[in-house]
This record gives structure tokens, C-alpha cells and sequence, in this order.
């Protein structure tokens, strides 16, 4: 049975710690700042209670996955005895790499290292680590607690044994694998989105259909639950737009440049469900039935 510690306690690293403990497994976490910490703490209370209430899990189930999900103190004490440490810090090379550099010297070389990064391939943060046969990608999706897949990617040092272990880490929580078996920026899942949101907003700029018009184009032809204008507004424009800045600033591809459109909405601050306007607009009417 595996030992979990996951470091950086932000929406994705609390989710990910516990789903790990509601599927049986000892987990620590940890984060840089207390309140993050804190907030992790309430957050999976708040969870537990509402399955509760739901009567996904029993009063006894709720218990046992609070007992098994400690919040640690310091990186130290979160990635003592772990087999598994998750990395799901801030998305910034430098303070990723010091961590990784820490993990290397804290924790045996038969622990995997894994980050949860969307774009920093887990090869560039092996450079720094001793062993980094055991560094790799485990990529979760937002949000973990509902979304099944996890993408292993590897990179040509990692050994077959940590690959067989990746994967029954997988198994052992009750996710979905898929192995990415070379690095590529974006993974599987993000390349395909990409793909698709990419194309909706040529044919957006083109004037060939307008965006509720190919929101339903994908839904009812394509079978998709939500088509790429409302899944952008609700995973956040700037994330959309950010990610593809990077990509494109790291790799010069074409096909990764972001959108004019993408690039407008982006610098004036419409950046979906969260500022009220994205592609769509979800502001409130004021109290004259006035938007604003
Ligand atoms: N948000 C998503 O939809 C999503 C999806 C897949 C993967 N990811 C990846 O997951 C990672 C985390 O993303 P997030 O959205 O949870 O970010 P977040 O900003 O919500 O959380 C990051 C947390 O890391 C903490 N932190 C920073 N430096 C630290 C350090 N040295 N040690 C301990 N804690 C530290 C911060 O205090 C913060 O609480 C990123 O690498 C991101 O690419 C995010």
C-alpha cells in the first residue's frame, strides 16, 4: 500500500490528497503558506460532511479518510516514509526545480517523484534530482474529485519499475491511466483541446458561425457535454491564453499561438465565468435589470 505526500495544498494538491485518503491510502500534505493549509483542512471537512449528506459515504468512511489525511508541517515531516510524493506547487520553473532538488536528498531513491505540472515536463526537473529515474509527470484534471483520468507521461530515464508503480498507484486510487510514453507539451488531453478550441476560434474570426452556434455544432454533432466557447469561459480564458503563451514561447510552434481573439479577451480581463464575461456573458442584472 502506498504512502502519499503532496506538496502545495492549492485547488488541485488538497483534491488530489483527498481523493487519496477516501481511497484508503495514508496521505500528508503540505503548503508554504498556513492559510493555504487551513483552507485545505475546511475544504475536506466541508467534502466529507456533503458525501455524507449525500450518502456517497457513511459517517464511518468520513472518519477514516479524515484520520488518514494529516496535515504536515514542513516538507520534511510531509515526505517522510512517502512512496509517493505529488508536486502541485505554483506553475514556475525555479521554485519547482529548488523543491525537486529537496525531494531528491529527503526522500530514498525508490520514492516516486511525480509533478503535477500541465507544461513542465517532469525531464527538467529529473536534471536536478538524484535518481531521476523515479521523476515523472502524473498529470490529474480539474476538478480531481470528479474527473477519473491521470496522465503518466515518461521521459526516457525513468526505469520500467516506476512505471509499473505509477501505474498501480493509479489503479490503487481508482483512477483511469493512460501512459504518455515520450514528452510532448500539452500531454494527450491538453493537445486535443487545444486542437479543438484552437479551430473554434478560426472559424469564430473567420465570421463562419457564431460562438453559441459552434458550441452547439460540437455538443449535438460531436456528442461532447459542453463545446470549447462555454469550456474555456469555465476553465478561465487567461488559463487558456497563459498556456498557450507558454507553449508557444517554449516550442516557436505556430499551431500553439494564441488566438487574436484569445489574446483581446484576454488583456481586457474577460476572462470567463470568473469575471463575469468571457466569450459569453454571465453578469448578473442589476437591481434596473441592467447589465453592467
Ligand atoms: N488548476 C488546474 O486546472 C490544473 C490542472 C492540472 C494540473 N495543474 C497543475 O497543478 C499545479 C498546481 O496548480 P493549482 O491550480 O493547484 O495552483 P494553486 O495556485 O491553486 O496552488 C499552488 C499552491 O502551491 C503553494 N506553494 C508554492 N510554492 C510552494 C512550495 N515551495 N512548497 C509548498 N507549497 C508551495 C502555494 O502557496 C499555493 O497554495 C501546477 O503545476 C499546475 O500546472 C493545474
Amino acid at each position: 500500500m502506498n504512502k502519499v505526500a503532496v506538496v502545495g495544498a492549492g485547488s488541485m494538491g488538497r483534491q488530489i490528497a483527498l481523493h487519496c485518503a477516501i481511497k484508503g491510502l495514508d496521505v500528508s500534505l503540505f503548503d508554504l503558506s498556513g492559510e493555504v493549509l487551513s483552507g485545505a483542512k475546511e475544504f475536506s471537512e466541508h467534502y466529507l460532511a456533503s458525501r455524507v449528506e449525500k450518502n456517497r459515504l457513511t459517517a464511518g468512511e468520513r472518519d477514516a479518510a479524515a484520520m488518514r489525511l494529516r496535515f504536515a508541517s514542513s516538507v520534511e515531516d510531509c515526505v517522510n516514509d512517502a512512496t509517493v510524493v505529488i508536486e502541485a506547487i505554483i506553475e514556475e520553473f525555479q521554485p519547482k526545480a529548488a523543491l525537486f532538488d529537496r525531494l531528491g536528498k529527503l526522500c530514498p531513491p525508490s520514492t516516486i517523484l511525480a509533478t503535477n505540472s500541465s507544461n513542465i515536463v517532469a525531464s527538467r526537473l529529473a536534471d536536478v534530482t538524484l535518481a531521476p529515474e523515479r521523476v515523472i509527470n502524473l498529470h490529474f484534471f480539474n476538478p480531481v474529485l470528479v474527473m477519473d483520468l491521470v496522465e503518466v507521461v515518461l521521459h526516457s530515464r525513468v526505469s520500467p519499475e516506476v512505471e509499473r508503480n505509477a501505474l498501480e498507484f493509479c489503479r490503487e486510487i481508482g483512477r483511469t491511466s493512460i501512459v504518455v510514453r515520450k514528452e510532448v507539451p500539452g500531454f494527450v488531453v491538453n493537445r486535443i483541446y487545444r486542437a479543438l478550441t484552437r479551430e473554434a476560434m478560426n472559424l469564430l474570426e473567420g465570421g463562419f458561425a457564431t460562438a453559441e452556434d459552434i458550441d452547439l455544432a460540437v455538443t449535438r454533432g460531436l456528442g461532447h457535454p459542453m463545446g470549447p466557447f462555454h469550456l474555456m469561459d469555465a476553465a478561465g480564458v487567461d488559463v487558456s491564453y497563459l498556456a498557450r503563451l507558454d507553449e508557444y514561447q517554449q516550442t516557436g510552434d505556430e499551431l500553439a499561438k494564441p488566438n487574436a481573439i484569445l489574446e483581446k479577451l484576454y488583456r481586457e480581463g474577460r476572462w470567463g465565468k470568473k469575471t463575469g464575461y468571457g466569450f459569453f456573458d454571465y453578469a448578473e442584472p442589476d437591481d434596473h435589470g441592467e447589465h453592467a
